[in-house]
């Protein structure tokens, strides 16, 4: 078999096992096996695209993947859980901003010598991939900032902005009009630099307009982005393999946006509209249920391991406090005690808690819960009447009952746990801070309701000393 027809059958395989590897991160049970398939996909894909017959600077693809491979490791290694989400925000850039390079290298390739139909096509691919590009690139350096809490999560919404979106596409689409007119390759370079500019600026307005409640679909909206940027650069580059690849991130991020806006209660087409989600505590909504409501009642980790001691259903509720704590193994030690004792223990997850969708899943599967005890907000959500405690750790906005009682609340509509008919709900966190979207917690007041003040993992590990006595 010849070099090509080679390539093109590691090219296939390296598909099926993308294929499988999707497969396989959808469930916490198959994620280890979707993982690997995924890598050595991702290996035969690299191997085979350096081995074309193109390809001759093997000195500079070595040093390029060096230096990328350092970082990437490095990073790794360094990024803790809880800054996972901006870490996939800036990878998302980067394959927006890849994508706008390979486009301006594509126009420029002195090599290509395309003509008529042909040559207006590869333009088109050019201009289009130049266009996903920049906006990926600046929409997700935005969602980085905003992740990180270096801007502000308040959404921007400047008075007249869907004229101003507006606005820009019909001066990229004329622009567009003059690049494919442009007669030679140096008269098409003024447009191209006018449509980054102006697409780079789509992308900070877009993500900016995007208030800190709908922040997940955000992200999953950019993953999806990052997908179609390096199909994008598939057709540029005429690799059938990146179109591929592309095309299923590409689609599997619309599908998780999907989800997302599901899980949240809103229409794809509001949050990208943006202004949703006020995002700051100093606004609170102008509902009732979004002012502080009398007082709370603060219990110590000693009540708490008497309550759970006495109790023969608990739900534990998981939030982006566990994360920041690292307490999900002290959290697994007090499941595993209280199952011995005949309790009946299991976990309910929010499809949004945390900072990145399956979050809470990730965690609770490195601690080794089993997966049978983990069960998915619909799953657990009317059995909170029936359960004795619902222990929140470091969980806010999802079981903010606001979100039903209160229609000006940034979360009004957003499906959340409803911890507070169980007998007894118990919320470990530090202070009364907000969560992420900036608003109040009305359950904090409720009769029922005990706060456990403090670090999650230091009164975990306070409660299972209690427990153990
Ligand atoms: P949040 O509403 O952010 O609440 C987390 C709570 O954890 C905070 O109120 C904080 O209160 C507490 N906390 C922080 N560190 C702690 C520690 N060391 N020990 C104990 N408690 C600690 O989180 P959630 O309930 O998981 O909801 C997720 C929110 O993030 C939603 O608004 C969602 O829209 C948004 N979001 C989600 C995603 C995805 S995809 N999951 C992506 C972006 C945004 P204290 O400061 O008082 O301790």
């Amino acid at each position: 078999m010849n070099l090509e027809g080679l390539i093109t059958i590691s090219y296939i395989g390296a598909t099926i096992l993308f294929i499988l590897s999707l497969g396989g991160l959808s469930n916490p049970e198959t994620a280890r096996r979707g993982n690997l398939y995924g890598i050595i996909g991702m290996t035969i894909a690299v191997l085979a695209t350096v081995s074309a017959p193109r390809v001759s600077n093997y000195a500079l693809i070595v040093g390029a993947m060096a230096i990328g491979g350092s970082i990437g490791i490095l990073a790794a290694i360094r990024v803790k859980m809880t800054q996972m989400p901006e870490l996939v925000a800036l990878m998302h850039s980067l394959v927006g901003l890849a994508a706008a390079f390979v486009g301006f290298a594509t126009y420029l390739d002195p090599t290509s010598h395309l003509t008529g139909a042909e040559k207006t096509i590869h333009e088109v691919e050019i201009y289009v991939g130049i266009l996903i590009g920049a906006v990926t690139f600046s929409g997700s350096v935005v969602a980085f900032g905003k992740l990180a809490g270096k801007i502000d999560g308040k959404p921007l919404t400047l008075p007249g902005r869907h004229f101003f979106n507006l606005g820009l596409l019909i001066v990229v689409v004329l622009v567009g009009k003059a690049f494919l007119n442009a007669p030679t390759i140096q008269a098409g370079m003024m447009p191209l630099y006018v449509m980054t500019a102006l697409s780079l600026l789509f992308g900070i307005h877009m993500v900016m307009a995007i208030g800190g409640a709908d922040m997940p679909v955000v992200v999953s909206m950019l993953n999806s982005y990052s997908g179609w940027a390096a199909s994008a650069t598939g057709f540029m580059l005429s690799n059938d393999l990146l179109i591929v690849v592309g095309a299923l991130v590409g689609s599997s991020g619309a599908i998780l946006s999907y989800i997302m806006c599901r899980a949240m209660n809103r229409q794809f087409l509001s949050v990208i509209a943006g202004g949703f989600g006020t995002g700051s505590s100093t606004t609170p909504s102008a509902g009732a249920a979004a002012q502080p409501q009398g007082e709370v009642v603060a219990v110590t980790a000693e009540e708490t391991a008497e309550l759970l001691r006495s109790a023969k259903n608990v739900i534990i509720v998981p939030g982006y406090g566990m994360a920041v704590a690292q307490a999900q193994h002290t959290v697994f030690e007090i499941t595993k005690l209280l199952r011995e004792k005949g309790v009946n223990v299991r976990f309910g997850i929010h499809p949004v808690a945390g900072r990145m969708p399956g979050h809470m899943n990730v965690l609770l599967a490195e601690a080794k819960v089993p997966y049978d005890i983990v069960l998915e907000m619909d799953e657990i959500n009317h059995d909170f009447p029936q359960t004795d405690v619902a222990m929140v750790i470091g969980a806010n906005d999802i079981v903010n009952p606001s979100a039903q009682d209160d229609p000006n609340s940034p979360i009004a509509g957003m499906p959340v746990l409803e911890v507070w008919l169980a007998k007894t709900s118990i919320v470990m966190k530090r202070s009364m801070a907000s969560g992420y979207a900036g608003v109040d917690n009305p359950l904090f007041y409720k009769e029922n309701n005990r706060m456990l003040f403090g670090d999650a993992k230091k009164m975990l590990d306070s409660t299972l000393e209690n427990l153990r006595k």
